[in-house]
Formats: structure tokens, sequence, C-alpha cells
């Protein structure tokens, strides 16, 4: 049997951070990545449109016979997870589940903050998960919308960037959370100014390395994940739907360690 790849979507570099831990702690697995960055940001589009443009991306990657599917896209996995998860037949891992864990076991006083897009925030998903599992939590949700456009942009530490995320998260950084989550995957990049403006007493809670736990488990379970005396090497594709320039620019520098040319794809 050929070596089968894990699918990753999101709207466009976000997932690129969900994809860094895959290759630290499943460094055997082939990887296929999909970035609708020409339609980004998903973050204020209706939840209707969502739905249907992860389900694009779902489709364009069942078709090339991947094995598990990463939803590494907090707004798509706000909206489009069980959707998903109920018309395929591989497993389907979404960021929202292992982010809030993450923040539990973080968090010494009980305060979570949450920044998301939009529609993570409206749909307060993260507030009904934190509180399903522990009524004692607090959770405060802030919606940043003019994160993913400084991201996409490939603006991570010019003083405006910082500016405008030090604006945006006053609210915050005045409350008494102790754990933010990182609620939108393109964040972890922000993350070193994001850190800065909430201070070293804050925890940032990046959700990918507890998704990748996630899918590490997942790929046990199922008797599915590549083992380090399998001889067919690994495999690494990454697309967009966007420009290939900028896509491939962010996503070198935030992927280094292997090798591969972006590719572009329309949906
Ligand atoms: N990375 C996506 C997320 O996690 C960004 C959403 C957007 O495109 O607005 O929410």
């Amino acid at each position: 049997m050929k070596k089968r790849a894990i699918g990753f979507i999101d709207s466009g570099v976000g997932g690129l951070t969900v994809v860094k831990e895959a290759l630290k702690q499943l460094p055997n697995e082939s990887i296929f990545y999909v970035g609708d960055s020409a339609r980004c940001p998903y973050g204020e589009r209706p939840a209707e449109e969502v739905i249907a443009y992860t389900w694009q991306m779902v489709n364009f990657l069942l078709q090339q016979d991947i094995k598990l599917l990463v939803i590494a896209c907090n707004t798509a996995t706000a909206v489009a997870l069980n959707f998903v998860k109920n018309r395929v037949s591989i497993p389907v891992v979404g960021v929202i589940d292992p982010g809030s864990r993450a923040a539990i076991k973080l968090t010494k006083n009980n305060q979570i903050g949450v920044i998301g897009t939009p529609v993570t925030i409206a749909s307060d998903v993260y507030r009904q998960t934190l509180r399903n599992k522990s009524q004692a939590l607090s959770v405060r949700n802030l919606a940043c919308p003019t994160f993913v456009p400084l991201v996409e942009r490939n603006h991570l530490s010019s003083p405006a960037a910082y500016e405008e995320v030090a604006r945006v998260l006053q609210p915050l950084q005045q409350s008494d959370v102790d754990t933010v989550v990182l609620g939108c995957t393109h964040y972890p990049l922000l993350k070193p100014i994001i850190q800065r403006v909430m201070g070293d007493a804050v925890s940032l809670v990046d959700s990918g390395a507890e998704t990748i736990t996630d899918v590490s488990a997942l790929l046990d379970y199922f008797n599915i994940a590549e083992l380090s005396e399998d001889t067919k090497p690994t495999t690494y594709r990454i697309c967009t739907t966007g420009d290939v320039a900028r896509f491939s620019e962010i996503a070198h520098a935030w992927l280094p360690d292997i090798s591969f040319a972006v590719e572009q794809i329309t949906l």
C-alpha cells in the first residue's frame, strides 16, 4: 500500500502552525496541506459559506487519498467540524477541543481568555467547550478581526503590527486572565508580539501542539501510523489557492527544515 498522507486544511497560512508541530511529533508522516488564501479570511464570512469552502478543500484532499484530516482552522472547526465528520469515513480532528484541553491544563486562576476570528468568537464554541469540562472556569472572549490580514501580509513583527495587537488586546490585558487561547491558527505567527503585549505572566495556548498529540493517538488507535522502519520516503505537498510567492515566503520561513515547492490549485 502506498504511503498515505495526513491532510491539513486552513483558510490560508495559519494551519502551517499546526503542520510545524506535526513535523516535530510525527516526523515519519507525509503531509498534504491546502490553504485557501484566495478566499481568506474566512472569519467574517457567513457560516454557510465557510462550510461550503471547507467542504471543497476536504473533497480535494479526499481525492488525494489522505488517511486522516486535520481541520487546522478554528473558524472552520467552529462551524464545519460536525458537517465534515458526518460525511467522511476517515478520522477528522479539529483544533478547538485540543486547545481547550491545553488551556485547562495551564490556567491557575481559572480565568481564561479566548481570542479568535469574529465567526469563532460569535459561535461561543470555546466557552461552551471549556465550561462543559469545568463550571469553575470563567471565559472572556475577544474577536480580533485585523490579526489574520496582518499575518497573510507577512506583517509579523513590525511596529505597526505591535501597535495594532496592543490596541485590540487592551480589554484582555486589563483583565485578570492568566491564560489566553490563540483561537485562530494564524495567531501563533504573531505570538512574540502577543506575548509582549500580554506580559510573561500570561500563558498563551497554541492549540497546534495539543492537536497533533490527538492526531498521534488516533494514528496509533487506528493502526495507521508510519513507522521509522518504513523505507518509503516522506513527502510534503503544500498547496494554496492564492498567490504562490507570498505563501511561499511565509511557509518557508515557518517550516525551514523541510523541502517543498508551494503549488497553486483551484478548488
Ligand atoms: N486560521 C483560521 C482560524 O483558525 C483563520 C480564519 C480566517 O481566515 O479568518 O480561524
